[in-house]
């Protein structure tokens, strides 16, 4: 998993804490989790971005596995993408993903994500790591052509 913490962890946070968080990233100032539910209602699949000091960091990208390859992962991550386009325009986006995933990898990778190189220990389950991927802004400005002489 890529997940960086444990069931046992969260667990134990106060009420308090989980209501701050939750409030933090619905509320759309700091950042905004995405839901899919089916027709009952049911929670399906969710993404999730928050801010680190001021740099947009994508978390809890989760499909049920019932529910998977059937394009919500992707639709999902889509809506995601275009809001931070709107609200953080012109930041790259990061993203950490453990090389197990690879199914998520290549999601990520058509999405337009790269890995940067940077990996960092999955704390909770040595010797498994996660690695940075980032979503780079392309460049608004078109090339300049040449002058003809
Ligand atoms: C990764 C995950 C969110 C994808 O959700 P999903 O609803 O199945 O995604 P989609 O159906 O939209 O598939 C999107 C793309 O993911 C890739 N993909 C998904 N599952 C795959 C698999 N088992 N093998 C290879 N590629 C896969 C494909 O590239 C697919 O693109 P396509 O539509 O061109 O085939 C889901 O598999 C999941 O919850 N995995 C466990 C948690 C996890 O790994 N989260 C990511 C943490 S970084």
């Amino acid at each position: 998993m890529a997940f960086g913490s444990t069931f046992a962890t969260e667990s134990a946070y106060a009420q308090w804490k989980w209501r701050a968080w939750c409030q933090d990233v619905a509320t759309g100032s700091r950042g905004a989790t995405f839901v899919a539910v089916d027709h009952s209602g049911r929670f399906v699949g969710m993404v999730g971005a928050v801010s680190w000091e001021g740099t947009p960091i994508i978390m809890g990208m989760w499909t049920r596995p019932e529910w998977r390859n059937r394009g919500i992962g992707r639709k999902l991550l889509k809506r995601q993408l275009a809001w931070l386009d709107k609200y953080r325009r012109g930041r790259p986006v990061f993203l950490y993903v453990n090389p197990s995933q690879a199914g998520a990898e290549r999601m990520y990778a058509t999405m337009g994500f790269r890995f940067s190189g940077f990996e960092m220990p999955l704390g909770h389950d040595p010797p498994a790591v996660v690695r940075q991927m980032v979503r780079r802004p392309r460049s608004r400005l078109k090339p300049r052509r040449a002058r003809g002489r």
